[in-house]
C-alpha cells in the first residue's frame, strides 16, 4: 500500500496504475459502511485507491469540523488489510486549498433541499472536493454510500453535467445490528441516545411498509414517519422528512417511481440522519 500526500503525487501514481482504478472518498475514522465501498471497490477494480481528508470546505460554521473523529493509524492499518493499493491523505487543508483557490462547484437545486436547507453550503464543499478528487485520480469507477443519499444525487447530477467519464456506483447502507446505520458520528452518542437512536431506521422502515400495503399518498407516509420519531423522547428535533423522487429530489404528492425516505433527526447535540429507497 503507497501512501501519497500531494496532489500531483497521487495524480501520477493513478495514471500509472493497473486500470480499472476504483476510487473510495471518505473523511476517515473508517467503521464497516465505509468498509463495504472498500470491499466493492476492491473487487471490481485492479487498482484500489481511497482518499481520506477532512473536507473542511463541507463544515459549516459551529458544526462538528473540530471535533470529528480522526484515526489516521487505524484507518491505514484497516486499508492495509482490506487491500488498498494508493491512499491519498493530504496532511493539511492547504494541500487540497491552496492559497489563492477559488474555484467552486455548485450543484445548483439540489443543493438546497434536505440537508442543505439545513446545512448551507455543504454541498457546495462536498461537489468542489469530489470534482478535484476525481479530476486527481481519474477512476473508472467511484463508490458512494447510499447512507448519504442526496450526496449520491449531487455526486451523479455533477458528473454528468461536467461530463466526467466516470461510473457512480452506489452501494447499501451499512446497518448495525439494531439497524442503526453505520456513522462515524454515532461515536457521539452517550449509551442512553444510542439504545433509542434505532427508532430513525424503525420509523424509515414503518413507511416501506405501508408502500408495500398499498399507501402511496407521500403526505401520508410523511406523517407516519414523524409521528414515530415524535414517540421517543430522546429525539429532541426532526429537521425534515421527505418522500421524494429520489434522482431529482421533488417532494412527492404520490409516490410513483424509485422514492427516497428521508429523515434528519436531532438527540440532543447529535444529528442523524438516514434513508430508505422504495423500489
Ligand atoms: P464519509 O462520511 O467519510 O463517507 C465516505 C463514504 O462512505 C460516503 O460515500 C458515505 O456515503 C459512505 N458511508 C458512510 N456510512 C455508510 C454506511 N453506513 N453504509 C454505506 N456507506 C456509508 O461522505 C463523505 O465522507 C464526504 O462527504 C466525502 C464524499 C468523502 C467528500 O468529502
Amino acid at each position: 500500500m503507497k501512501i501519497f500526500e500531494t496532489g500531483p503525487d497521487i495524480a501520477r501514481a493513478c495514471r500509472e496504475a493497473r486500470r480499472p482504478l476504483g476510487l473510495v472518498p471518505t473523511m476517515g475514522a473508517l467503521h464497516q459502511g465505509h468498509l463495504a465501498l472498500v470491499r466493492r471497490a476492491r473487487e471490481e477494480n485492479r487498482t484500489l485507491a481511497v482518499s481520506i481528508f477532512i473536507n473542511p470546505t463541507q463544515f459549516g460554521e459551529g458544526e462538528d469540523l473540530e471535533q470529528y473523529p480522526r484515526d489516521l493509524e487505524r484507518d491505514l492499518e484497516l486499508l492495509e488489510m482490506e487491500g488498498a493499493g494508493l491512499v491519498f491523505v493530504p496532511p493539511v487543508a492547504e494541500e487540497v486549498y491552496p492559497p489563492g483557490f477559488d474555484t467552486w462547484v455548485n450543484v445548483e437545486g439540489l443543493s438546497e433541499k434536505l440537508e442543505g436547507a439545513h446545512r448551507p453550503g455543504h454541498f457546495k464543499g462536498v461537489a468542489t472536493v469530489v470534482a478535484k478528487l476525481l479530476n486527481l485520480t481519474r477512476p473508472d469507477r467511484a463508490y458512494f454510500g447510499q447512507k448519504d443519499g442526496q450526496q449520491t444525487a449531487v455526486v451523479r447530477r455533477l458528473v454528468l453535467d461536467l461530463d466526467m467519464d466516470v461510473e457512480l456506483v452506489v452501494v447499501p447502507t451499512v446497518r448495525e445490528d439494531d439497524g442503526l446505520a453505520c456513522s462515524s458520528r454515532n461515536a457521539y452518542l452517550d449509551p442512553q441516545q444510542r439504545r433509542a437512536a434505532p427508532v430513525v431506521f424503525r420509523a424509515l422502515t414503518c413507511a416501506d411498509t405501508l408502500w408495500r400495503c398499498g399507501e402511496r399518498d407521500g403526505d401520508q407516509l410523511r406523517s407516519e414517519v414523524r409521528q414515530m420519531l415524535e414517540r421517543e423522547p430522546l429525539v429532541t428535533g426532526i429537521d425534515y422528512v421527505s418522500v421524494a423522487d429520489a434522482d431529482s429530489l421533488e417532494e412527492l404528492e404520490t409516490v410513483t417511481g424509485r422514492t427516497m425516505v428521508s429523515t434528519a433527526v436531532r438527540m440532543g447535540q447529535v444529528r442523524l440522519i438516514d434513508n430508505i429507497i422504495l423500489e
